[in-house]
């Protein structure tokens, strides 16, 4: 029988532990292993997760303090991590060809050089990572700062990631993953839970909200309130904006402030989807708040001047079906695009789908880029901050422009709706020194 809504309450997911505290670099240890949990209630479903934990435990990073990762893979299939909007070394960014075999310990490094930001952390192994991920191959990766600090933004336990996924659960339990349909996957989870609630105090909470499904959009509201967007998925806004609604295509993050305490004690705020009710947060009592959102948040820098524009289609191709790229499915022994080190480069990437109507997104490795507009339309201010992944409708073209400077090799671009990379829609650029 289906959960009724708000009967479950809502984890968050624990923050990881360093084993190890260096003068300049932290080292994590994580598992890579199946287990059993309990997502509705009363039902055992297996799963795979970092550290067997169905939404992967959270990494807390600094700025200036680098990450060592080291990954044991417990399966008895290839995995790897990518970290999703990191600014990472190519032999360290999880390239889907670039596995760990069962067995075997890896460790990545990560230089946390940006600034503050809500990333993320998942598997990337070719083919398998949209099943992979379905199963609980995701987690939040954090990373704060000095300025970000600055500002008084509600933090501690008033800081809550928050992992929103569908999925389709069978009556004995486990994972029902089937590529090709997904849109049957009527289960909306909110950090490994059923529409759960939360409850909070009558006070403010920053909230990074994350869709790590493999195919859903979600379209969220509140019944009653206020959200204030403060961030997207590179990053803070340079200003809070008040919004309806926050749209995220799967791989996206925004970050809200909701200020609960413009309600009475004993009311239920509920955030909702087009699909139905996502979170009830139960407002059961007082609280100081001596957190603020500041006018001013992070300014933007402006933008340099691009050299080189480029050309990227989208499109599904019946006769194959398969998911393309400029007409082409995944191969890594490709290049696609030849990047200079310290350039300014603008992508126009078109989704061809209009016969179809199947939604895409674009997302880069490496870069943090910033939307110029979406068929000549400017972003809203809600996505004119720090993006890695954009959401492109069918028929609609959006132009990126993105600095590819620091490191270099070969990064995956992609759509990141996973059931399209991993039936061919991902393709890679290199960052060269010089043209070649
Ligand atoms: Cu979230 Cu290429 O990945
Ligand atoms: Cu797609």
């Amino acid at each position: 029988p289906p959960v009724e809504p708000f009967s479950v309450a809502m984890p968050v997911p624990p923050v990881l532990r360093p084993t190890y505290v260096g003068a300049t670099s932290d080292l994590y240890q994580i598992p890579v292993r199946a287990a059993t949990v309990e997502i509705l209630p009363g039902l055992a479903t297996p799963v795979v997760g970092y550290n067997g934990q169905f939404v992967g435990p959270t990494i807390k990073a600094r700025k200036g303090r680098s990450v060592a990762l080291q990954v044991t893979n417990q399966l008895t299939k290839p995995t790897n991590v990518h970290l999703h909007g990191g600014f990472t070394p190519a032999a360290h960014d999880g390239h889907p060809m670039d596995s760990i075999a069962p067995g075997v310990t890896r460790t990545y490094a990560y230089p946390n050089l940006q600034h503050a930001a809500t990333l993320w952390y998942h598997d990337h192994s070719h083919h398998a990572e949209a099943e992979h991920i379905y199963r609980g191959l995701h987690g939040f990766y954090l990373i704060e700062d000095d300025a970000e600090k600055a500002l008084r933004l509600p933090s501690g336990q008033y800081d809550i990631p928050i992992l929103l996924r569908d999925a389709l659960i069978g009556a004995d339990g486990s994972l029902v993953f089937d590529p090709t349909d997904g849109e049957n996957r009527p289960t909306i989870l909110a950090n490994g839970k059923p529409q759960p609630y939360l409850r909070v105090a009558a006070r403010r909470y920053r909230f990074r909200l994350l869709n790590a499904s493999l195919h859903r959009i979600f379209r969220l509201r509140l019944d009653r309130g206020q959200m204030i967007q403060i961030g997207s998925d590179g990053g803070l806004l340079p200003a809070p904006v008040p919004v309806s609604e926050v749209k995220l295509t799967p791989g996206e993050r925004v970050e809200v402030v909701i200020d609960f305490g413009t309600q009475p004690v004993g009311t239920r705020v509920v955030l909702e989807n087009t699909s139905g009710p996502v979170i009830g947060f139960d407002v059961t009592s007082t609280a100081t708040d001596d957190s603020r959102v500041p006018d001013q948040l992070i300014p933007l820098p402006a933008l340099p001047t691009p050299t080189v524009t480029r050309d990227v289609a989208l499109s599904f191709d019946p006769s194959k079906l398969a998911f393309t790229i400029n007409g082409k499915t995944y191969d890594a022994t490709r290049v696609d695009a030849q990047v200079v080190n310290g350039t300014t480069e603008i992508w126009r990437v078109t989704n061809r789908d209009t016969a179809f109507g199947i939604d895409h997104n674009f997302h880069l490795h490496l870069v943090q880029f910033r939307l110029l507009d979406r068929d000549g339309v400017p972003p809203t201010p809600g996505e004119a901050g720090w993006k890695d992944t954009v959401h492109i409708p069918p028929g609609s073209t959006v132009r990126v422009q993105a600095t590819f400077a620091g490191f270099t090799g070969k990064y995956a671009f992609h759509c990141h709706f996973p059931e399209h990379s991993s039936f061919g829609m991902m393709a890679q650029f290199e960052v060269v020194n010089q043209t070649r």
